[in-house]
């Protein structure tokens, strides 16, 4: 038996020897010390020896696989570190070459318009009021002069909100930002009722409409509205304020053009459109005719003034609003509104 112990030590570090990869050496483990291998075999015989024979095998045995076991692990190490050397060799690292280059990140072009457009309008003294995205009926319509059923809340397909007996007062996401005019006279007017104290105003935000979506209709846009409410404030303010906005944002040739129109919470109302700057109102593929129609204003109506908490009697105001993205688009020269919420990385590492 100790002959054979021999034999497996001398058998197994000759073999060790020759291994030289690492699929070699996990063979040469099962081999040598796995369960099958010769000197487990001799561990499994033992029962079979006399008692005096025992103490000393079994000594020898567990000798060998202490000196197999560490021949494996020195082997095992070498091998570590024969790889580490050839992969610093190799693979060597060239510390001048250039790193890569991170990319910056930037503002998405919808905000950097709107920071746009609250500078200027910051210029003229409009502070910026936020107002909710869903809204009830009451607020997106009615009180702004929408009765249930009247046919110009068909201008603005909606998106209403299930909720249980609501009657004719259903949540819905707001169509446009002129409920923000409510709740802002009626922040305004409560902190002195007797004496409401004027507003200037713009309402920015996210309008959702069911659109059918096209190159000029997406089903979520954002606008900006303008709200100015004091006494004596006439149509003339509303036409100068625009005129100096189109001035400041597009170039001070700008000019701007008022045609009438209807609104339920205006009165008049006027559709507002600024001369082309691409071809300085000749006529081109974007604008058609010369003008670029930017959006709807007009003055407060006295039941939506009533509505806020101003009495029409002694209280005037004009309110203005017009998409955000149009106004990129124009200045952009952005040819499908689609493209601003694509993600699409073209599209916007251009700004
Ligand atoms: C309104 O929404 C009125 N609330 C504007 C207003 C405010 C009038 C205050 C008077 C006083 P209108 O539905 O026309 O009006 O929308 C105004 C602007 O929002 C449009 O000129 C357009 O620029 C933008 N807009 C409307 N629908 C969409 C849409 N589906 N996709 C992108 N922009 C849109």
């Amino acid at each position: 038996m100790l002959d054979k112990l021999n034999d497996v030590e001398s058998t197994g570090l000759d073999a060790l020897q020759a291994v030289q990869d690492e699929a070699a050496l996990e063979a040469w483990r099962v081999a040598h010390l796995g369960r099958s291998s010769g000197l487990m075999q001799i561990f499994s015989q033992f029962g079979e020896l006399s008692k005096e024979e025992k103490p000393v095998v079994g000594k020898r045995a567990n000798e060998v696989k202490k000196a197999l076991e560490v021949a494996f692990g020195a082997k095992a190490e070498q091998m570590r570190q024969a790889a580490l050397k050839r992969s610093l060799e190799q693979e060597q690292l060239d510390v001048t070459l250039p790193g890569r280059r991170l990319p910056l990140g930037r503002l998405h072009p919808d905000t950097q318009i709107q920071r746009e457009l609250f500078r200027v309008f910051g210029e003229m003294g409009f502070q910026v009021y936020r107002s909710r995205e869903v809204e009830s009926d009451e607020y997106n319509f009615q009180l702004l002069n929408f009765p249930v059923g009247h046919p110009a809340r068909d201008m603005q397909d909606t998106y209403f909100i299930e909720a249980e007996g609501r009657g004719d007062n259903p949540i819905v996401l707001r169509t446009h930002t002129s409920p923000g005019q409510i709740h802002a006279m009626r922040e305004y007017s409560a902190r002195d009722p007797q004496d409401p104290p004027s507003v200037r105003i713009i309402l920015p935000g996210m309008c959702y409409r069911y659109e059918q979506t096209d190159a000029r209709h997406e089903t979520q846009f954002d606008q900006l509205e303008g709200l100015a409410v004091g006494p004596g404030i006439t149509f003339s303010n509303l036409k100068g304020t625009l005129a100096d906005f189109a001035r400041r944002m597009f170039g001070q040739d700008t000019r701007t053009r008022f045609r009438a129109s209807f609104f339920p919470f205006t009165e008049p109302s006027a559709e507002f459109d600024i001369e082309c700057f691409l071809c300085g109102g000749k006529g081109c593929a974007v604008c058609g005719g010369g003008w670029l129609e930017i959006g709807g204003s007009g003055m407060v109506h006295p039941v939506v003034l009533k509505n806020g908490g101003y009495d029409p009697a002694r209280f005037t105001g004009f309110a203005f609003g017009f998409g955000i993205q149009r106004i990129a688009m124009l200045k952009y020269g952005i040819t499908d509104i689609r493209y601003f919420w694509e993600n699409d990385l073209q599209f916007l590492e251009q700004f």
